[in-house]
């Protein structure tokens, strides 16, 4: 669709500049719209803004430009409309359906990738959980996002770096070796050490409350640990191998992997070389007997560098990381997937960077998102309050296994197992990325596992069908010329060449339900097509074409899919 913009706007010059007007291309492509309703075309161009030139009503300066069209027609257009101020487009289905055909020929299930960002570095910082505690739902979105934009980033051809910013440094250490200490049960441990972890650390805020000394400890503790003392450093490290051999388990579940796992500890010994650059630059001042370094300039709270005590800061381990990863990668950009309950904490750190002088703070960007929301709140957890990852995909698998008993019983069980665990995962990394990112997610069941609704698996179910219809038809033929007979099939073959577009926005907006939300609409044109056309039974001619979309179909939600992280089973 670009290269057509390009050609069409290039038209609309020349026609401007016979009429004396020499207007920009991309000032043309800027104004193109695309009309609300297909049935007005595919792309609009306004022409209001040129009445002055013209000194003539708007609809006029529409016709001349269709005069111009018909006198110097472009084969992709196959017709046009003048409808107020607006030229209507209507693009040729014929030419959309032989260049998908053609790009699909030569580049096969890469068909949809790009070299856009050919050369350029982006890391993707995402998941990032805190270790010692579970893996919470919390995480799901940063993981899933990030995944997503790493997916995406890597489709368009840049060199990406998925890195896992794990949180195993800070204060909440000290405090769940104290409990450790106090409480610690080695038999527990084994069993389950996520689980032992999460009940200590739950325990020592309880006991905290009636003896404050306790958080003393705890500080003092974590002062021990950043000092390298042996017997905290081992307690550590313990902690943190079981953790991430859980996290690992939910990762893979997931289809996700990174690129890099560095913890936030890598960066506490490279925080003296921060402190001594922000006293070089002036930066830092003392307040309250920390080190910050002041922001009201910039309508922003003091960024604390370093507490009284010395133990380091979340804020300060974040600036030698991105110092550290310019250097070692040279990024040309570095995103960071954290709720926007952070946003200030990266406002500030981006701006601490910036008036340190590093020019390339201006590539970072905080990719933020919302909370969920339990709005049948009949989710059940193991552990209290918190809802658990693991948790949730459990219940999605078994819902979906549960569904897929009823509709389909003579799967064997083996097949049904290994099914419903990519339906059930799929079904709930989905659900989040439909989601505007920036908005909360209201989490129901209902929604989630619809095979008739905005789900998961109502996008599986088509594509199994697509497949299905293939698997049935013989190899799709070639040399055939486009036939369409019906309505549904133009739909279809337009929502098939909007992909790219798609693709282009969801990147510009680094936003996963521009795309998530395109495959529905693929699937509903899909389901309309399929009711109103017969594909198999045919004459050889029809349903020659009406197979090849079939498989355009298919590998569009396949590629979709792919680049939301989601797995798609070949039958259910
Ligand atoms: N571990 C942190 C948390 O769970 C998120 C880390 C985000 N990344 C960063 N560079 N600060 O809250």
């Amino acid at each position: 669709m670009l290269e057509l913009r390009n050609r069409l706007a290039e038209s609309i010059v020349d026609f401007l500049k016979e009429n004396g007007i020499d207007p920009e291309r991309e000032e043309i492509i800027a104004q193109f719209k695309k009309p609300d309703n297909i049935k007005f075309g595919d792309i609009a161009f306004p022409v209001f803004r040129y009445a002055k030139d013209f000194k003539l009503p708007p609809v006029n300066i529409g016709k001349m430009i269709k005069d111009y069209f018909e006198s110097n027609p472009l084969h992709e257009i196959e017709k046009i409309e003048v409808v107020g101020g607006y030229v209507n487009f209507h693009v040729s289905p014929e030419w959309m359906f032989e260049s998908l055909v053609q790009r699909v020929k030569e580049r096969g299930d890469d068909f949809f990738k790009t070299d856009i960002l050919k050369g350029k570095t982006i890391i993707v910082e995402f998941s990032s959980p805190n270790i010692a505690k579970p893996f919470s739902i919390g995480h799901l979105r940063s993981t899933v996002i990030g995944n997503f934009l790493r997916n995406l980033f890597k489709a368009l051809g840049a060199n990406v770096i998925g890195i896992n910013h794990v949180g195993d440094w800070g204060t909440q250490f000290g405090k769940l070796i104290i409990a450790y200490k106090l409480w610690g049960d080695e038999k527990e441990f084994k069993k389950d050490p996520v689980k032992h972890m999460f009940s200590l650390y739950v325990r020592f805020h309880k006991e905290a409350e009636k003896d404050p000394s306790l958080e003393d400890k705890a500080r003092e503790a974590f002062a021990r640990l950043e000092s390298g003392e042996e017997l905290e450093r081992e307690l550590w490290k313990k902690f943190r191998k079981h953790s991430l051999k859980e996290f690992e388990k939910t990762y893979k579940r997931l289809n996700v992997e990174f690129d890099q796992v560095i913890g936030e500890s890598f960066y506490s010994g490279k925080i003296e070389s921060v402190v001594n650059l922000l006293e070089q630059k002036g930066l830092l001042e003392v307040s309250e007997n920390a080190l910050v370094v002041k922001l009201d300039d910039y309508n922003m709270p003091p960024c604390l560098i370093k507490k009284s005590d010395g133990s380091t800061l979340y804020a300060t381990r974040d600036i030698a990381a991105a110092i550290y990863r310019k250097e070692r990668f040279n990024f040309d950009k570095m995103l960071y997937v954290v709720g926007s309950e952070q946003r200030l904490h990266f406002r500030q750190f981006f701006k601490v960077l910036e008036i340190s002088g590093f020019e390339w703070a201006r590539n970072l960007e905080h990719i933020e998102f919302g909370l969920y929301r339990f709005k049948d709140g009949k989710m059940s957890t193991r552990k209290g309050k918190v809802i658990f990852l693991e948790d949730v995909l459990d219940e999605s698998v078994d819902r979906i296994r549960k569904i897929m008993k009823e509709k389909n019983p003579d799967l064997k069980e083996k097949e049904r197992e290994e099914i419903a665990e990519v339906l059930g995962v799929g079904a709930i990394i989905f659900n989040d990325l439909k989601n505007d990112r920036i908005k909360d997610v209201h989490f129901s069941w209902e929604e989630v596992l619809n095979l008739d609704g905005d789900s998961g698996p109502y996008i599986a179910y088509s594509y199994v069908r697509c497949n299905g219809i293939l698997r049935n038809a013989r190899e799709v033929e070639e040399g055939f010329v486009p036939n369409f007979t019906h309505n549904s099939e133009v739909l279809l073959v337009k929502k098939l060449f909007e992909f790219s577009e798609i693709i282009d926005i969801a990147y510009r907006n680094r936003k996963s339900h521009f795309i998530a939300n395109y495959l529905l609409e693929l699937t509903r044109s899909f389901t309309t097509f399929y009711h109103n056309c017969r594909v198999i039974g045919e004459n050889k001619e029809v349903s020659s074409f009406r197979k090849t979309l079939v498989k355009l179909t298919l590998i569009t939600l396949k590629s979709g899919a792919e680049l939301l992280g989601m797995r798609l089973p070949d039958r259910m």
